[in-house]
């Protein structure tokens, strides 16, 4: 298929488009009709069948799976959360983080990731942010001379929301394997967007809304959590949390 010809296919999918030049800035996208035919089999068979379970289960794990595909990771290492804020909170409450331990993040990033870090003030956990202008683009650099030993978390967004710098996580990604550092980021603006590999990036965490670049409406999100990282603790525990559930 040629470029132009995919790119109207995938125009036909947004009938807002025929009505009006739509210019997506970064904060939602209009509804695809492929999403809105999935969710209305779903509301249908809600409505026929109040609720098949074991339909819509399988159906999570195929997302689970799409999700991992999409960012080189494991379906074990995919969770669903409601939203960005909800996947950069659960991080930020299950690293073992104590009293004097330091969190860097980027001056001016979204305040969802930072509200989610200085509401550990009160465990005597301290945010340091570091400058970068809007036209830089934040490296291993960015952040090394700020490191101390106190320094357990690096968090900043892979594309930002206001200027859209896309930050070089990788270089980032392979200064805290060396020096022990969490890794953890937000991939709001990027996902479905431009190419997310986890695995490539280096990162520990990485949480998105899929909202934007995914299309789906408010309401979902994904987490990303890097197996092997045994000792973060959940902050809120189900039963389809654990390894092995009970039958019953
Ligand atoms: C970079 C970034 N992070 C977080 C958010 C907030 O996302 P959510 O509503 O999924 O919590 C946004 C929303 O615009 C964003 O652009």
């Amino acid at each position: 298929m040629s470029a132009t010809l995919e790119l109207d296919s995938i125009r036909q999918e947004f009938p807002v488009t025929k009505r009006m030049l739509y210019l997506d800035s970064a904060h939602q996208t209009p509804m695809a009709t492929c999403v809105r035919q999935a969710l209305a089999e779903f509301l249908a068979e809600g409505n026929e069948m109040a609720g098949p379970k074991p339909v819509w289960m399988r159906r999570v794990e195929r997302a689970r799976e799409d999700v991992a595909a999409l960012l080189n990771a494991s379906p074990s290492e995919i969770a669903f959360t409601k939203n960005t804020s909800e996947g950069l909170n659960i991080a930020a409450n299950a690293v073992p983080l104590a009293s004097g331990d330091t969190v860097l993040m980027l001056e001016g990033d979204h305040p969802n990731n930072a509200y989610a870090w200085l509401n550990l003030k009160r465990k005597g956990v301290e945010v340091r942010f570091v400058n970068v202008a809007d036209d830089e683009i934040a490296t291993a650099e960015t952040f090394e001379r700020f490191i101390d030993a106190t320094t357990k978390v690096i968090s900043l967004s892979h594309v930002t929301f206001h200027a859209g710098q896309r930050h070089d996580i990788a270089s980032i990604g392979r200064l805290c394997a060396q020096k022990g550092i969490y890794l953890v980021v937000d991939a709001m603006q990027s996902v479905g967007v431009v190419p997310v590999d986890v695995k490539k990036l280096g990162v520990s965490v990485l949480a998105a809304g899929c909202h934007k670049g995914l299309l789906v409406p408010q309401g979902l999100g994904i987490l990303y959590l890097k197996a092997g990282l045994d000792e973060l603790q959940p902050a809120y525990l189900a039963m389809s949390s654990l390894a092995n559930p009970p039958e019953d």
